[in-house]
């Protein structure tokens, strides 16, 4: 698959320091992970997750049910292999999103840099379907993307850019919206990049 080679090559070639959304601490997200009710009981896939500490972070929090999907084999690798033992209290699927079939449900979805990269409406409503499935009842989700500021390519790829309204017109009625945040992520050679990361609850 086209896509996968891609991302396998990205991480099989370059260092942290040279992926352009590398973070140090994955802030934002977990804060918005406790204004959703994070707690060590909350079941966490994060998706398209690379190589994001936000799984060290969950895992310090003392969660123990935690997932990270991406399609790219080498992007895990490098993912467990940071985390060492700690690696096996988490679950690592490879999987094409917009293709996974989720064998059970989850509390909180997170996706950070991710849904950009869906530029086709197909590609969209299959990573829609997935999410809506695979959130449990009142679950939520927390969509990270490039604001409509941002860049308009990521690693080489065309993005959709979204604002949190364009968003949320996006997800549709299935989800409310409970907070937005914009964020100026600085890559790690110092360049500014624009992000919108939303919040959103399932309506039951
Ligand atoms: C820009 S990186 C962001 C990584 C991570 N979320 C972070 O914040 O550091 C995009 C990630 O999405 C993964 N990805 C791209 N398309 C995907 C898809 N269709 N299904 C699953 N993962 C995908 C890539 O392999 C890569 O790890």
């Amino acid at each position: 698959m086209e896509s996968r080679a891609h991302w396998d090559g990205v991480y099989g070639a370059r260092t942290e320091a040279e992926l352009s959304w590398h973070q140090d601490d994955p802030a934002i997200s977990f804060a918005l992970m406790n204004k959703a009710g994070l707690n060590s009981a909350t079941s966490v896939i994060d998706i398209g997750g690379g190589t994001s500490r936000i799984v060290d972070r969950l895992l310090a929090a003392g969660l123990c049910d935690v997932s990270v999907l991406d399609l790219s084999e080498n992007a895990l690798l490098a993912a467990r292999q940071r985390l060492g033992p700690d690696s096996d209290k988490v679950t690592w699927i490879t999987a094409d999103v917009t293709r996974w079939r989720a064998p059970r449900t989850y509390d909180l979805w997170h996706d950070r840099a991710v849904f950009h990269f869906l530029t086709g409406s197909e590609d969209r409503a299959a990573y829609l379907r997935r999410l809506e499935k695979s959130l449990s009842p009142a679950g939520h989700a927390i969509i990270a993307t490039f604001a409509l500021d941002g860049p308009e390519k990521c690693s080489g790829l065309p993005v959709v850019r979204y604002s949190p309204d364009t968003l949320a017109a996006t997800l549709g009625e299935g989800f409310e919206r409970v907070a937005h945040q914009h964020h100026e992520h600085r890559t790690p050679w110092g360049s500014p990049q624009a992000f919108q990361y939303s919040l959103f609850r399932k309506r039951p």
